[in-house]
């Protein structure tokens, strides 16, 4: 097996076609998708521009689509929902659409289409998405960053789920360079709502008022289900194997 990681989105990708990949956005929207879709969420649509968001909203029919996601943080004009995990509840969200926009996760999810498999991870749903990730021989974990660059979040969260995988794996697996570092990263860092405020993401949440959220996206594996994305829609289609599938 092979785990190749991806710090900055903005680099070139290597060929993604026998590939499953992981992406990762801690701050939080694949937090939200599993928050959203453990609630209830029929599908969530991920745009790769508010604009984007707003003309498929439109086509899909507004009566049933939820459209959320978040600028520089916060809700965005004429949207329904902001991008935090605490409002993706099952009042809000059950039997609903959603189609989200973000700064860094949403546009990560279109730069992917060409693999064959490609899940959601957060650290709420870490060891489930470790479990679904590993029934491949070549997995790609795309952290969404920030602004196409480095975010030690989604860093660390990367290495936590590489080490999850490693532990797991009966076979020998070989790791890029920065799977070795992200495996580092996550061996130095506790994982806790102050670590995420210790990030440049985190903070830049703190001073926007929503302090709040670094708790629930620090919940280790608050959830065990797998969003996975095919044709452009990400639903709870994967199952760990051996998982009593209760919540998905
Ligand atoms: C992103 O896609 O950049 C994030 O999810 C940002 C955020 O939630 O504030």
């Amino acid at each position: 097996m092979r785990i190749d990681v991806h710090f900055e989105p903005a680099a070139p990708l290597p060929d993604l076609t026998g590939s499953t990949v992981v992406v990762i956005d801690v701050l939080r929207a694949t937090s939200s998708m599993v928050e959203a879709l453990v609630n209830g969420a029929q599908g969530v649509y991920p745009a790769p521009s508010t604009e984007e968001a707003i003309k498929l909203a439109s086509s899909l029919g507004r009566e049933d689509t939820i459209l959320c996601g978040e600028a520089r943080g916060l809700m965005i004009e004429g949207f329904d929902l902001g991008n935090s995990p605490r409002e993706f509840s099952e009042e809000r969200v059950a039997g609903k659409r959603l189609v989200m926009s973000t700064t860094n996760g949403t546009r990560a999810f279109s730069l992917v289409e060409d693999a064959v498999r490609v899940l959601a991870c957060s650290f709420m749903n870490l060891s489930a998405a470790a479990a679904v990730a590993m029934e491949a021989d070549s997995i790609v974990v795309l952290c969404a960053g920030m602004g196409g660059l480095f975010s030690l979040d989604d860093a660390v969260c990367a290495g936590a789920l590489v080490q999850r995988i490693r532990s797991t794996a009966e076979v020998d697996v070989e790791l890029n360079d920065a799977a070795m570092g992200a495996v580092e990263m996550a061996l130095t860092f506790r994982i806790n709502a102050d670590f995420l405020a210790s990030t440049s993401t985190g903070q830049h949440l703190i001073e926007i008022g929503l302090r709040e959220d670094l708790k629930i996206c620090a919940e280790i594996d608050r959830h065990s289900v797998v969003p996975e994305m095919d044709d452009r829609v990400i639903q709870l289609r994967s199952r760990p194997a051996g998982s009593s599938g209760s919540e998905s």
